[in-house]
């Protein structure tokens, strides 16, 4: 039987993530926008409460939730702040839940426990200079030393690297194969010497996120860091954290849209002009009803992909299907809301400003729609 309803547990849930995103982030978003820096007190106390680790078991230190929950505490808090909103994005479905997919048992205690009970932030290191969508064009090498791996190269765009702890790094270990079938995964602790973390890298929206390039000099992990303990498994690891990632990417976009068109709606219902509120026109009204519509056909399909994965069913083309129009959708929403608000909607200091621009990086990160597009096409028997 299909549901479209939230039951009454996730109902809680949603409400309890909407009331810390309205009272805690939101206030901070325009401010942190305008210094491109996170608060750090901020995401600790996220992390006191238990949001970086809602959907991992309690036996690891994790909130005992579910994907669906996780997707609904991404669109609150990217309502508030898409910056905050990739920022657990990143840590929960690329670092910590591919731990808890791939990790050894023994990993699972030492680098998933602390990533689920709040006391350690993720990344994600995959994306080179030279290789952005076509992931197997990476050249990063991780070559084996006795009983270490020896790790050389440089990442870019490594959300999160400016503090978070736990760094996982994907790179070659056999270079002799196409990388489909030579690259691992390893957990790196962000303290190994070796490792460089570049400034920030100015960015047109989520400024308040770090983003960084991160250069790997020699850096030496102990063997037991092979993510499963396995070498050759990288790529379908890095795949299948991606097909995940995108759920939370459709729920941030999700988020950015809802907020946007809220910021609009209480807006244009005080806004005066030619004797009446903005709101009253129905050409606001038509034009709102229009983009409610897409925000919900968007969020339905997040839900699906959250509810098939939580199932253990196939979702990687639900997540693709639902990144994709939640990118989409984001885009014409904020760009429509910046025109209800005139003038002050290209003002700095209203939030649709910010919006917008943090709405771009949703066709982008985690797979730009193109690849979304070879995802879903890859589903259809064109070949
Ligand atoms: N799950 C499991 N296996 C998968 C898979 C998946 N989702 N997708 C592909 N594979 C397997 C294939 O079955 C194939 O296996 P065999 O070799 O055994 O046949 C193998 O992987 C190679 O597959 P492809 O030939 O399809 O691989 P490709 O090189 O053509 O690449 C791609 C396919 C879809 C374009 C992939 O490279 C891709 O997803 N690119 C986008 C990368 C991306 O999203 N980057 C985002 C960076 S991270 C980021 O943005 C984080 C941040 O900071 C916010």
């Amino acid at each position: 039987m299909i549901d479209f309803n939230l039951d009454s547990e996730h109902k809680e849930l949603q409400e309890m993530y909407r009331k810390f995103a309205e009272e805690r982030v939101k206030p901070l978003a325009h401010e942190m926008d305008e210094q491109e820096k996170m608060n750090l007190e901020m995401l600790k106390e996220m992390q006191e409460c238990g949001f970086f680790g809602i959907p991992f078991p309690e036996a690891y230190g994790g909130a005992g939730g579910d994907v669906l929950s996780y997707v609904l505490c991404m669109e609150e808090i990217s309502k508030a702040d898409a910056s905050t909103g990739v920022t657990l994005s990143v840590h929960t479905s690329l670092c910590a839940s591919t731990i808890q997919e791939f990790g050894t048992e023994e990993q699972k205690q030492k680098w998933l426990r602390p990533l689920a009970d709040g006391s350690k932030i993720g990344c994600f290191g995959l994306t080179e200079p030279n290789a952005g969508s076509d992931v197997a064009g990476a050249r990063t090498t991780a070559v084996k030393d006795g009983d270490e791996y020896v790790i050389n190269g440089e990442k870019i765009f490594t959300t999160n690297s400016g503090f978070a702890d736990t760094f996982l790094v994907f790179a070659l270990t056999d270079k002799s194969v196409p990388a489909h079938k030579g690259m691992s995964a390893f957990l790196v602790d962000r303290n190994t010497p070796g490792i460089t973390v570049t400034p920030d890298i100015p960015r047109m929206g989520i400024r308040a996120a770090s983003n960084a390039a991160v250069v790997y000099e020699d850096v030496r992990v102990p063997a037991e860091n092979l993510l499963g303990g396995v070498e050759g498994k990288g790529f379908k690891i890095a795949m299948k954290a991606l097909d995940g990632g995108r759920i939370g990417i459709a729920a941030q976009a999700v988020g950015i849209a809802q907020g946007a068109l809220n910021e609009a709606i209480k807006y244009d219902k005080e806004r005066m002009q030619f004797g009446k509120t903005i709101a009253s026109f129905q050409n606001t009204q038509f034009k709102m009803a229009d983009l409610q519509t897409k925000i919900d056909a968007a969020r339905l399909m997040t839900w699906r992909a959250a509810v098939a994965k939580d199932r253990g069913e196939a979702y990687n083309v639900y997540a693709a299907m639902a990144k994709l129009m939640a990118s989409d959708v984001a885009n014409q929403v904020t760009r429509d809301c910046v025109q209800f608000l005139g003038g002050y909607g290209f003002a700095r200091e209203y939030a649709v400003e910010r919006m917008m621009r943090d709405a771009k990086i949703t066709e982008i990160y985690e797979g730009t729609s193109e690849v979304m597009k070879m995802v879903i096409a890859g589903s259809l028997n064109l070949k």
